[in-house]
């Protein structure tokens, strides 16, 4: 990603219907078609979103940013590894009937409990404050990721609600996507626990690529001095510059969006922080191919997902 602040437009508002209050339902029919039409060999771009501290805004743009990316075009499947929290599909509306339980539990197969978002956007729920999930044992992860497998061919996407912490789970999931978005924001103790995260994973990997998101800020000149000292840090002690994936301004439509349990960049498309992740979303995926970065897995994500373990 380029380092340069994109700036957040804004456009006279307007009021629009589309994809209001669109209900999730489930969609094994459409996931067995997803699993059967894909193109052997080809591995979806995994993108994990996490933050240091919780109540960063981590869920709330992981989703959004899911949406844009669907209403591309592209397919997108969202995985709420926030497993101890599970609030992923709560930003979108009633809890679904079948969750990771089922799937743990060996009475659902993954691709039986998707939901469907907005614009085709698919979902992987993990069930709310489940203290199982939030301590999956070896067999438990194994098991749900070779069901991922099942999914994860034909989606051009991946993104991965990684949540907050450095816990085993969390470290994990960042080790085996392409990526990681550090959702952060101008509070010492958020700053202080995404440098500790990125520290843990630069240790045992130093060129994993980190993209900071600076979110509830005023302006691109702040964002741009919070992603600065933030990067000094860690060029200062780990000699690792992460890159600038661009910042989100605090939005009163995102805390209202929260509340109607309806994602802002379909509610509230005009809005400052709708714009600043249109823009974050052009810069992650441009629509010109050749542009911005590509990491195109060589290995499907499940694959990597139980590789690694922290020391
Ligand atoms: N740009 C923003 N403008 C205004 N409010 C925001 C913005 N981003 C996040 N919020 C508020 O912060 C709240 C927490 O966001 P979210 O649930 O996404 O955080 P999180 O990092 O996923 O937290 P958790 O650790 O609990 O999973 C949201 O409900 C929303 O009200
Ligand atoms: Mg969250």
């Amino acid at each position: 990603m380029n380092l340069s602040a994109l700036p957040c437009r804004t456009e006279t508002p307007t009021t629009s219907n589309e994809n209001k209050g669109e209900t999730i339902m489930n969609l094994e029919e459409e996931a067995r078609m997803l699993s059967t039409s894909s193109a052997p060999g080809t591995a979806p771009r995994t993108i994990a979103f996490a933050s240091g501290k919780g109540g960063t805004g981590t869920s709330v743009l992981a989703l959004n940013v899911a949406i844009l990316l669907a209403k591309r075009g592209e397919r997108v499947v969202i995985l709420d590894g926030n497993f101890g929290l599970g609030n992923l599909n709560q930003l979108l509306g009633p809890s679904p009937r079948y969750d990771l339980r089922h799937v743990l539990a060996g009475e659902r197969r993954l691709r039986d409990i998707l939901l469907r978002g907005p614009h085709g956007l698919l979902i992987i729920p993990a069930g709310s404050g489940v203290a199982e999930l939030a301590n999956l044992d070896e067999s438990g992860r194994e098991m749900l990721l070779e069901q991922l497998e099942e999914i994860e061919q034909g989606v051009d996407f991946l993104l991965i609600d990684a949540g907050a912490g450095i816990s085993d789970t969390v470290l994990n999931l960042i080790m085996a996507s392409d990526e990681t978005i550090v959702v952060t924001r101008q509070e010492p103790t958020a700053l202080t626990n995404a440098y500790a995260l990125m520290k843990v994973i630069v240790q045992h990997r130093p060129t994993y690529p980190f993209h900071l998101l600076i979110n509830l800020v005023k302006n691109a000149a702040q964002a741009q001095l919070i992603y600065d000292s933030l990067a000094q840090i860690l060029i200062k002690f780990l000699g690792y510059r992460p890159g600038y994936a661009g910042f989100v301004v605090g939005d009163a439509n995102v805390r209202r969006s929260v509340m109607r349990q309806v994602p802002f960049v379909l509610e509230a498309p005009w809005s400052p922080a709708a714009k600043c992740l249109s823009a974050f979303v052009e810069k992650l995926a441009p629509r010109k191919k050749g542009l911005g970065i590509k990491s195109q897995s060589a290995r499907p994500w499940w694959k990597r997902k139980l590789s690694w373990r922290p020391k």
